[in-house]
């Protein structure tokens, strides 16, 4: 059986229309549109254009997008105070500080400085615990919420079925585990330090892949009828963007897959947007 291929493109494209109609009733209702800050503290060439495109489709759907460049020698404290601002705006409805930041700065120091409610990252510490106890209101990040959306879009059964989430990043893994579990998957969550990977890959009626190694999941790794997500991204010495999955021989098995490019990746910015709308709504309706 040769997979369906899950259309990332096209289906982040349904995902901005959306959002386009949501962000129109907004500034409706509420005589603004929602605005969302991105913050660059790096000149890093992959880094600029990545903040970039969200600047843009954040305008593109009728918000008011803009990004912050700092230079790579800003302080943690200047930076903090920039921070600070963008909190105490009430324009201002997303805040994304870009990451890596460079060395002099802790990061974590940085994200716990972000207004809960406007971490449309949802790298805060209130958010990823709102999400792991199962609550709603958390801000779950746009990367694992783009992957549910594809799932959903193919129609793929969660509840009862086994998930294996290969990753335990705060950006990826963790939160994709726990959407799934509040799904109702039975999930495991796979890392460097897992035994028999590919024993626990056979198992995966739903498997998500997120280590940034690419070929590292082979193609009889896979459960027949599976729904397999490939979330890695990785530049191979031929320039090529390649995923984790050995995506020719996978889909001899897979009942659905996601390609590299253009499965999760044009997800992930589409759920940035639907996250500031969201997290827009929530600021004035808890007014
Ligand atoms: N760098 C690469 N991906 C991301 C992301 O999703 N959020 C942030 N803040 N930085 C990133």
């Amino acid at each position: 059986m040769a997979a369906k291929i899950l259309d990332g493109k096209a289906i982040a494209q349904k995902v901005r229309d959306e959002v386009r109609e949501g962000v129109a009733r907004f500034a409706a209702a509420h005589g603004r549109p929602p605005g969302l800050d991105v913050v660059l503290v790096s000149d890093d060439p992959a880094s600029v254009t990545y903040t970039r495109s969200k600047e843009k489709a954040s305008n593109e759907v009728g918000m008011r997008g803009r990004l912050l460049t700092l230079p790579a020698t800003t302080t943690e404290g200047e930076l903090l105070a920039r921070v600070a601002e963008l909190n105490a705006d009430d324009a201002v409805d997303g805040i994304l500080v870009q990451l890596p930041l460079p060395g002099h700065i802790r990061e974590q120091r940085v994200l716990d400085a972000i207004a809960f409610a406007k971490d449309v990252d949802g790298l805060h510490p209130v958010n990823a615990g709102l999400l792991a106890m199962g609550r709603p209101g958390a801000i779950a990040p746009c990367t694992p919420r783009g992957c549910m959306r594809l799932l959903a879009e193919a129609g793929v059964e969660i509840a009862g079925a086994r998930a294996v989430v290969v990753g335990r990043s705060d950006l990826v893994g963790r939160p994709m585990a726990a959407l799934l579990l509040a799904q109702h998957a039975t999930v495991s969550i796979a890392h460097t330090r897992t035994r028999d990977l590919r024993a626990l890959c056979r198992e995966a009626d739903i498997l998500v892949v997120a280590a940034g190694a690419p070929g590292l999941i082979r193609g009889d790794w896979i459960k027949e009828g599976a729904a397999v997500i490939d979330v890695g991204l990785t530049r191979n010495e031929a320039g090529k963007l390649v995923g984790d999955v050995d995506f020719e021989a996978a889909r001899e098995r897979a009942a659905w897959i996601t390609p590299v490019p253009g499965g999760v990746g044009p997800m992930t910015i589409a759920s940035l947007l639907e996250t500031t709308l969201r997290a827009a709504e929530a600021r004035v309706a808890a007014r």
